[in-house]
């Protein structure tokens, strides 16, 4: 069977934001989308041919759901990975594949994963105890990460010296020394079923100062040729090690004297290829599903610079979003919200995003701030 025939399945696990930007790429390719998700209000819900509520770590909800589909793909790790090794025995295809998600999914085995195949990450020690924090204060100042489970910043804290050691966590973490950082980039890789490999050029990422979150990204990446033919060549290998089918990105640091670390790996669409929905000839969603479905993978060019803006609920207010706004940043040339259809805003949930198209810098970055200044997301009674 074929993609294009029509009793094709794909199977998401997962209804969120990623899954529905990865349902309007998967549209154009007339394919029938199933998803699974636990919340009843999911992104997704109304999208999907069929939506399946099921909770994503339950090994039950997850193998029946796989028994109906073709192609199996994620839009999000922290799933029930036995189920999906049952599955694959079972000739299902599951794209990224289960040992990926496996290797992915704990941070610490992904750090692993890094050191014993030679990529370049910053240094570390497994805390199973908080005591063995103590026994390692020469890793101080350090990011202390939990193995399992850490997602938009939450699970990733900050260690400046011993007198934080009262907040560190008690779960299987991992201790990382804190690099200099002078830029956070991304590169994602799509590598398809039969082993072809392209690259999305680098971006790069500036955060929110109070939360792990993403500010703004700014595509491509201001870097010189040097480095960014490291970063391609270290995010290529970290797919090809992976043996990956599917989209990976790869999460890196550049430090000022130009090392790059990779920081952590994503085996799907990620935050930081949004933009390539308008920005690239061809998305990241897009090329996500041509890699799963063994298609050619799409040219991943530039046709213009872009800035993705996440969209954040304000500090402040919770309930049901308003979108304030929404009108004036529309009169702006080459500015284009997306919203995730989240019923409820809270602070700092990301609730959508801008991508703004503009090949002069000076003039993103101004539209960029308007943006910033003009969006914003409150709640209404
Ligand atoms: N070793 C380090 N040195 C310096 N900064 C770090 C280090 N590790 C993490 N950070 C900072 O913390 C942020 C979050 O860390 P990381 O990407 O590991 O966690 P996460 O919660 O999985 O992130 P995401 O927001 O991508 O889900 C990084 O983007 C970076 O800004
Ligand atoms: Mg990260």
């Amino acid at each position: 069977m074929t993609p294009f025939d029509h009793n094709f399945r794909l199977g998401i696990l997962g209804g969120g934001q990623l899954g529905r930007m990865l349902i309007q790429a998967a549209v154009d390719y007339n394919l029938f989308i199933k998803v699974l998700d636990g919340d009843p209000d999911a992104p997704c819900k109304f999208l999907a041919h069929e939506f399946v509520l099921g909770k994503l770590t339950d090994f039950e909800a997850v193998y029946q759901f796989g028994k109906t589909v073709d192609v199996l793909t994620i839009e999000i790790e922290h799933v029930n990975v036995d189920a999906l090794e049952k599955l694959e025995a079972e000739g299902v295809k599951v794209y990224p594949q289960p040992h990926v998600i496996r290797t992915i999914q704990d941070k610490r085995v992904q750090k692993q994963f890094y050191q014993s195949h030679g990529l370049p990450t910053a240094d570390f020690v497994l805390i199973d105890h908080m005591e063995d924090i103590g026994k390692h204060q020469a890793f101080l100042p350090a990011f202390q990460k939990l193995g399992m489970m850490g997602y938009d910043g939450r699970g990733v804290q900050r260690l400046r010296s011993m007198a934080d050691l009262s907040k560190a966590f008690t779960e299987p973490s991992l201790l990382e020394k804190a690099v200099d950082v002078a830029k956070e980039i991304s590169v994602i890789v799509a590598r398809n079923v039969q082993g072809d490999v392209s690259v999305f050029p680098p971006v790069e990422l500036v955060f929110h100062p109070e939360k792990n979150l993403v500010e703004y990204l700014l595509a491509p990446a201001q870097l010189d040729q040097l480095t960014i033919a490291r970063a391609n060549e270290i995010a290529l290998g970290v797919a090809q090690k992976l043996g990956i089918v599917g989209l990976l990105a790869v999460e890196m640091f550049v430090t000022p004297s130009g090392e790059v670390l990779v920081n952590e790996s994503a085996p799907r669409p990620h935050n930081s290829g949004h933009h390539t929905i308008r920005a690239n000839f061809t998305s990241q969603f897009e090329q996500h599903l041509r890699a799963i479905l063994g298609l050619p993978l799409g040219s991943t060019d530039t046709q213009t610079m872009a800035a993705m803006v996440n969209l954040l609920g304000e500090e402040g207010y919770s309930g049901k979003a308003h979108y304030q706004g929404i009108n004036d940043i529309l009169q702006i040339k080459g500015v284009y919200p997306h919203l995730y259809g989240k019923k409820s805003t809270k602070p700092f949930r990301k609730m959508g995003h801008v991508t703004i198209l503009d090949n002069d810098l000076a003039e993103l970055k101004k539209k960029i701030i308007q943006v910033q200044e003009t969006l914003k997301v409150i709640s209404i009674k």
